[in-house]
């Protein structure tokens, strides 16, 4: 259970600095880099070279992840000789935060100099076309949350991290889609990779039949709880955003099934696509340029 301290402090710019300071005076690492690992994707953070490693509680105005199959922990070091820094476990809107705790990494990131975004996550398929095991590279969300004013942006606008009104229909940087596209062919992964929309929903409930109907016709590949929030603050901060969805079970669309949505398929699904994810992402990884359209200076 939060305690209501936890609950309701941390999110101002000077509380974003005080963490983003805490920790560059806590390693050497100048990440350019952010990655955020999805349920059963934490894998990704074992990959970096000299790693150093801050439990979330020990952070200065960090929230916990309170998920099984999130470790919790932020990971720094250097990812095919790019500076970056991980975070194994995110922090979800079902977990009880307020929005815009669960989206304070995103700022921190931006204020120790993090361009570049990468987030996974793990995905109901809601494409009919769609296979367990499949990824999908995010062009566009729907923020389902956000229609009914859930949006980490709500509230005064710190011009300090960007303007009050931030464009998103350029939310997903399409050269960094194009890079994972290439990548992608090189490494025979074509097969299971797709292009579609993510729909965010508050969860912790998976969706009835009937909702998934609705959001496939509204226009959804994929329905998950995490992903769109960060990106909206990334994105209001400047940072290019690449985003994967894991497709871990198919959303149940009629009332013959007896399919069920659980999160232990969740985690084993993670587990078998984990390595090719993590191939992917740092071969693109490896493969990033500086990115020159920032367009917020601090
Ligand atoms: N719905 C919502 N979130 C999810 C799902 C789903 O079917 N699968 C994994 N995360």
């Amino acid at each position: 259970m939060l305690s209501v301290s936890e609950i309701v402090s941390g999110e101002s710019y000077e509380e974003c600095r005080t963490t983003a300071d805490w920790l560059m005076s806590s390693t050497e690492v100048r990440p350019t880099v952010g990655i955020v690992c999805g349920s059963g994707m934490g894998g990704l953070a074992k990959m970096l070279k000299d790693p150093q490693v801050f439990k979330y509680s020990d952070i200065p105005n960090f929230p916990r992840s309170t998920v099984h199959g999130h470790a919790g922990q932020l990971v720094f070091g250097t990812l095919k000789g790019k500076p970056c820094v991980c975070m194994q476990g995110r922090f979800h809107l079902y977990e009880g935060y307020p929005i815009q705790k669960i989206t304070l990494p995103m700022r921190v990131f931006k204020l120790m100099g993090v361009e570049t975004v990468i987030l996974t996550n793990a995905a109901g398929g809601l494409n009919q076309d769609y296979k367990v095991g499949d990824v999908m590279i995010l062009k566009d969300h729907i923020n389902m949350p956000g229609f009914a004013g859930i949006n980490p942006l709500a509230g005064p606008n710190d011009d300090r991290f960007g303007v009050r009104f931030p464009c998103m229909s350029d939310a997903y940087d399409r050269e960094l889609q194009r890079l994972a596209h290439d990548v992608a062919s090189e490494l025979g992964y074509n097969k299971f990779l797709r292009d579609g929309v993510y729909c965010v929903v508050g969860g912790p409930s998976f969706e009835t039949i009937a909702e998934c109907q609705m959001l496939h016709r509204l226009g959804a590949d994929a329905v998950g709880m995490s992903t769109v929030h960060e990106v909206i603050v990334s994105r209001h901060a400047g940072m290019r955003c690449f985003a994967l969805s894991l497709i871990t079970n198919l959303a149940v669309m009629d009332y013959d099934s007896e399919e069920k949505a659980n999160h232990e398929e969740v985690l084993e699904t993670g587990r078998q696509r984990a390595e090719q994810l993590e191939k992917l992402l740092s071969t693109m990884v490896a493969r990033l340029e500086h990115n020159n359209n920032n367009n917020n200076s601090f």
